[in-house]
């Protein structure tokens, strides 16, 4: 009788614990997608309000261009729960990523450029989301 509760005291722990981490997993999960969407959005809307500024070259620039090239990189990973795959999806993103890659290393030179860069940029965030977004 008593290793009975003992043995049921064990399950009823680790099937809590258990549990508990299923839950931190999968809520995890959850957030990533959101958290990427909200860094590309926050800096994207950077640049918008660098073009305002009338900054529209230099170091702050390159910063915003650096981070929406490697937050790009990472929304398969966010989207995609491990072992799915979809590779139209993955495609646009990196589409996005290639697209960010070449205005990176070649940067606009002036407001108009910025202008022009940014259009490109919500154009490739606008093709994923006319798909995928519900
Ligand atoms: C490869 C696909 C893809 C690309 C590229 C993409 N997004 Fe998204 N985005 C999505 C999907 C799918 C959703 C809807 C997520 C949901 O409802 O859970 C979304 C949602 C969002 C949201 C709403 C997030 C929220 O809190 O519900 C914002 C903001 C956003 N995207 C911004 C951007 C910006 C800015 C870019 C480009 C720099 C971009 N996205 C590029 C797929 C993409």
């Amino acid at each position: 009788m008593r290793v009975l509760l003992v043995g049921l005291m064990i399950g009823l722990i680790s099937g809590a614990l258990l549990g508990a981490m299923g839950y931190r997993t999968v809520r995890q999960w959850y957030l990533h997608p959101e958290a990427v969407m909200t860094l590309l959005q926050t800096n994207l809307a950077g640049l918008k309000g660098q073009q305002e500024a009338g900054q529209c070259v230099g170091q702050p620039l390159a910063l915003r261009l650096f981070r929406l090239e490697a937050v790009s990189s990472e929304i398969v990973d966010a989207f995609l729960a491990p072992g799915a795959e979809d590779e139209r999806f993955a495609d646009l993103a990196r589409k996005l990523e290639a697209t960010v890659a070449r205005l990176r290393m070649n940067p606009p030179t002036d407001c108009a450029g910025l202008e022009r860069a940014r259009a490109e940029i919500g154009q490739a965030c606008k093709a994923c989301h006319d798909l995928y977004r519900g």
